[in-house]
């Protein structure tokens, strides 16, 4: 695999999600409009040029138009590219950043192991990142790491529990209806209220993850912990090291 520059990455990224995602998503494994085009082993089978074929000519009668009058060459090959990037073994593709040295962010610096957890290590009130790489694009990782609120599904929003006593509890919902909640808060810990208890409720609708990594990490931090997440695997894989059955 030949290693890419950021710049070309970026901006076919930038012509795939202005051009492709409405109909194939964000990271090309389908939508309302179009097929999966990044799992799909048949479409990871056709050879670049039948891609460009699709690309210029689109499919008649499909529903995929063609892009023959809005890209020049070199914009047909970087989407190309980035199809093939979607498709591709991601963790070979991020040439940029050091798996071991976003593996020591993730346990340490960035904190990001007080919530999740990769390989059985680390918390577990936000989802268990092992094998997260192998089913996200490394671009769609990226996005997870600096806009943590975009696509949050309301059900991980952030809760705030107040007691009549002014005790605080800040979580996640596991459940709730109108006479109960129960809340898994930062610690880990379960707490199960009355709702008759509580002087109130408060969801925010953003997530418990930091949305300042973008500023608190270096570009160098985040192409590495990309890189890592991008390589974890899932837990029992074939990670060299496990050897417990
Ligand atoms: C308006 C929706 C739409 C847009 C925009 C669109 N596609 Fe498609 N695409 C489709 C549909 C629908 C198909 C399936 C066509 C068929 O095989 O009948 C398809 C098929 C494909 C295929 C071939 C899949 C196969 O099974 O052979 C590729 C590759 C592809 N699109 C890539 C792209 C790329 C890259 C872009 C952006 C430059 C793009 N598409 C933009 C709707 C769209
Ligand atoms: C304070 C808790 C917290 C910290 C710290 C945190 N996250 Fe998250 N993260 C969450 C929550 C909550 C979500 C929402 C969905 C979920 O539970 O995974 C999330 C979502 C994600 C997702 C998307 C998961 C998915 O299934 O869509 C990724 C990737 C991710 N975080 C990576 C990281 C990385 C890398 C770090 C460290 C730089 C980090 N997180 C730090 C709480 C946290």
């Amino acid at each position: 695999m030949r290693p890419q520059s950021s710049s070309s990455t970026q901006a076919s990224q930038q012509l795939f999600s202005a051009n492709c995602t409405g109909c194939h998503g964000l990271d090309g494994r389908g939508g309302e409009h179009g097929p999966n085009i990044a799992t799909n082993r048949d479409v990871q089978r056709l050879d670049d040029r039948d891609i460009l074929r699709i690309l210029r000519d689109g499919v008649p009668g499909g529903g995929m138009p063609g892009f023959r009058s809005e890209f020049n060459d070199d914009q047909l090959n970087a989407v190309v590219r980035y199809v093939r990037l979607l498709q591709g073994k991601h963790a070979t593709m991020i040439v940029r950043g050091d798996q071991k040295k976003g593996e020591a962010l993730f346990f340490g610096k960035a904190r990001c192991s007080e919530c999740h957890m990769i390989g059985g290590k680390g918390g577990f009130i936000a989802s268990d990142l092992s094998g997260y790489g192998q089913e996200h694009s490394p671009d769609v990782i990226r996005e997870a790491i600096i806009d943590p609120n975009k696509n949050l599904e309301p059900r991980r929003q952030i809760v705030t529990a107040i007691t009549r006593d002014g005790r605080k509890y800040t979580g996640i919902a596991l459940n709730e209806d109108n006479f109960s909640l129960q809340l898994q808060t930062l610690d880990g810990a379960f707490h199960l209220f009355e709702k008759s208890g509580l002087a109130k409720v408060e969801h925010e609708p953003r997530s418990l993850m930091p949305s300042n990594y973008v500023s608190t990490l270096s570009p160098g931090d985040l192409d590495d912990l990309v890189a890592y997440l991008a390589a974890a695997t899932t837990p029992g894989g074939s990670e060299p090291g496990r050897d417990e059955e």
